[in-house]
């Protein structure tokens, strides 16, 4: 089993729905997924409950409970002795024991970025943070920048600048796009089976190609996921 963590010092960073977007590429892939929901306010146990009254949860994915420490460590044990194919564990904002040790038990870690300075900045200090605590721990597990919330029409100055910035950081090979899709997830479920049960309604034709190129950019960061993890 592999364990990919989002992480960020900062709130709303889009570790949660990067965490969502990458379980539905692996699990329309045939992976069996098991989510670490770690973030104590339990985004993703809310996100199965919306998913299944709208019958888009799929149950190759299992949530498992790991806001703090024992829970964490039996969460992983029982990941492991059900053979999952991936664990994607969803840390809460800033640094606490419990990232630390989610961060140093990973495969891979991705840092989830808006374009914002701020957030760059936010984004740099938890990458140099992850840095410093794998060098204390003499381990090296590959981190990379996730560009999340990247406006699909034209950039701004201060974005490209802040783009080029992050260009100095190993990232993701494509950025994450401000989807409708993507902001919806929390509400609608799994969006490999939106997807499914769009292409039986006529009536969601024009929302199905929406939903398809979202799906798409998210198949790309589960390949970009699996070859970092083959490294
Ligand atoms: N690519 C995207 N396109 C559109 N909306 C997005 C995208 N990514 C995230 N959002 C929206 O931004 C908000 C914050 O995202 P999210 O909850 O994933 O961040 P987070 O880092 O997990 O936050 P927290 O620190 O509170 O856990 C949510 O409303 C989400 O729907
Ligand atoms: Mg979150």
């Amino acid at each position: 089993m592999k364990l990919v963590t989002c992480c960020s010092f900062k709130g709303g960073a889009g570790k949660t729905t990067a965490l969502m977007g990458l379980c539905s590429a692996l699990v329309a892939d045939g992976k069996r997924v098991a989510l670490f929901e770690a973030d104590e306010n339990r985004p993703l146990t809310r996100w199965r409950e919306n998913a299944t009254k709208r019958n888009a949860w799929d149950t190759a994915c299992e949530i498992f409970i790991a806001d703090e420490l024992p829970l964490l460590e039996h969460a992983y044990e029982q990941a492991e002795a059900e053979n999952f194919d991936y664990a994607l564990a969803d840390t809460h904002g800033g640094s606490s024991e419990l990232n630390n040790t989610i961060i140093a038990s990973s495969q891979l870690l991705l840092v989830p970025t808006m374009l914002s300075p701020l957030d760059a900045d936010e984004a740099l200090a938890t990458y140099r943070y992850i840095i410093e605590l794998l060098i204390g721990e003499n381990l090296a597990i590959p981190a990379a920048i996730l560009r999340q919330r990247v406006p699909v029409g034209r950039l701004t100055s201060s974005q490209r600048t802040v783009l080029e910035m992050l260009g100095e950081l190993p990232q993701t090979d494509r950025p994450m796009h401000e989807r409708d899709a993507f902001a919806a997830m929390k509400n609608r479920g799994m969006l490999h089976l939106n997807i499914r049960s769009a292409q039986t309604n006529p009536a969601m034709r024009l929302a199905l190609r929406n939903l398809t190129t979202a799906m798409e950019e998210l198949h790309e960061l589960g390949r970009f996921v699996d070859n970092a993890l083959e490294q």
